[in-house]
């Protein structure tokens, strides 16, 4: 199968920069700068059907179209700040291959007018972020990136930040509150970063896996990137990790509009023995349960939204028959409520309070009152100032729609039903 962001792979290390070059990388860099205009690069990208694989799957050309060209000082922000739960891919990228990534944001910055962009790499991802300097240094050395590159007249600096590690750091506008030195609380939205962002100025933030994708789209034209997915609403690969009860976890390359069942049988191995397919998260933790009934449902972003959920990051955790989807629940709600920055109420307080109501029920002491206002509070976390709380609430809604039953359960017997069966652990490991 045709591989786009893992195709320069090396088992084990990462790709040098003469290997990268010479397997036809910077090609696009030349191309571009040399004979395009940013408004061509901007519409190749717009045609591609691109979309941004940090999650939201927004238009990554459209995005860039609501930059304005006429106040000066615009930035690029590459957010790398991956902690969604279950998702690891921009992880995988850095460590494998860093150039693609730097290529992709000379490109963009190319394309919106901007001469001064950073790389927000995420605490811990140590290697990442040490390949991502020593490929700045490289490139830079080659003449491809700093002053009036390629003699285009177009120049750039690129920077890397460390995060000092927060989940919340991966909300773009707190992610530019922390990269200006503040608390990294929240911004109100609009106005977007594309108009006031950064200091203020027009700021594009797009996803690693995102950007590394730019170079190949300019390479080869956006005909033959839409041509790569599975269907033809899509666009592209996506990167989709998966882990859990499958036989051979693994972050895979592959056509969207693969279908959640061949993606674990003919790609992982299938079910661990002994286990059946029970639900699955299908990007990460702020996404609703996926179930046997979505066995066939092709993994692409409209797709997924069709079903009621939401393709995200593409962070695929598989649960068996052995789990407790409560207790399943109850892990991850923990996982938001600690990681809340505590800056507006419905999450600080709400999101605790969830997770007293799924421990409660969890326990065996819940009630059927307990249900509604875990049902309510689907509701009031949708007040939440920032997209944290109504992601935490997305296993919620799945729970509540897909396993109703079972919590019923645990109330009626007053124990958790499955729980009981095995004895190590309370998370279905
Ligand atoms: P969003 O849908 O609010 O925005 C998506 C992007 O489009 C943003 O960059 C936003 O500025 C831009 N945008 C949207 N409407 C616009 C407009 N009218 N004008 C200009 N720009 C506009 O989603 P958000 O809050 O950026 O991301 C939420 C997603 O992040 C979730 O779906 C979740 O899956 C994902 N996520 C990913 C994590 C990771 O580790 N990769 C961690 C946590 C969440």
């Amino acid at each position: 199968m045709e591989q786009v962001l893992f195709r320069h792979n090396r088992p084990g290390r990462c790709i040098t920069f003469d290997e990268y070059r010479d397997e036809g990388g910077f090609e696009a860099l030349k191309k571009a700068l040399t004979g395009m205009s940013p408004a061509e690069v901007q519409q190749t990208v717009i045609d591609s059907g691109l979309r941004g694989r940090g999650g939201a799957g927004f238009p990554t050309g459209k995005k860039w179209s609501f930059v304005p060209r006429d106040l000066p000082g615009r930035f690029l922000i590459c957010n790398c700040d991956e902690m969604e739960p279950g998702t690891y891919k921009d992880r995988l990228l850095l460590e494998a291959n860093p150039y693609s990534l730097v290529e992709g944001m000379i490109l963009t910055a190319y394309s919106l007018g901007v001469n001064h962009a950073f790389v927000f790499i995420r605490r811990g991802y140590e290697q990442g972020a040490d390949n991502v300097r020593r490929a700045i240094g490289e490139v830079t050395a080659a003449g491809l990136l700093g002053e009036n590159i390629c003699g285009s007249g177009f120049s750039l600096k690129l920077e890397v930040h460390q995060s000092a590690g927060r989940y919340i750091c991966g909300e773009e506008t707190a992610l530019m509150n922390a990269l200006e030195g503040k608390r990294a609380n929240p911004r109100a939205k609009p106005p977007f970063p594309a108009i006031k962002g950064l200091w203020g100025r027009p700021t594009v933030v797009n996803n690693v896996e995102t950007l590394a994708n730019i170079p190949y789209i300019i390479a080869h034209g956006p005909d033959w990137f839409k041509g790569l997915a599975k269907i033809p609403e899509a666009a592209g690969m996506k990167l989709f990790c998966v882990s859990g009860h499958v036989k051979d976890p693994a972050c895979l390359e592959l056509p969207l509009g693969t279908t959640l069942g061949e993606i674990i049988d003919s790609h992982c191995g299938g079910m661990r023995d002994g286990s059946s397919f029970k639900a699955c998260l299908p990007g990460g933790a702020s996404t609703p349960f996926l179930t046997p009934d979505h066995w066939n449902l092709p993994l692409d972003f409209d797709s997924v939204a069709r079903a009621g959920s939401r393709l995200g990051t593409g962070g695929i955790v598989v649960f068996d028959q052995s789990t407790c989807m409560v207790a399943a629940t109850l892990n991850l709600v923990r996982f938001y409520a600690r990681e809340s920055c505590g800056w507006c109420t419905p999450c600080r307080e709400g999101l605790p309070y969830v997770v007293h109501l799924l421990e409660t029920i969890e326990s065996g002491n819940g009630s059927e009152e307990h249900i509604e206002i875990l049902t309510e509070h689907l509701k009031y976390l949708n007040y939440a100032f920032c997209p944290l709380a109504p992601g935490a609430m997305g296993p919620v809604e799945g729970l509540l729609r897909h396993f109703e039953e079972e919590v019923r359960e645990h109330i009626i017997k007053k124990r958790c039903p499955i729980q009981q069966h095995r004895p190590g652990g309370v998370y279905g490991n």
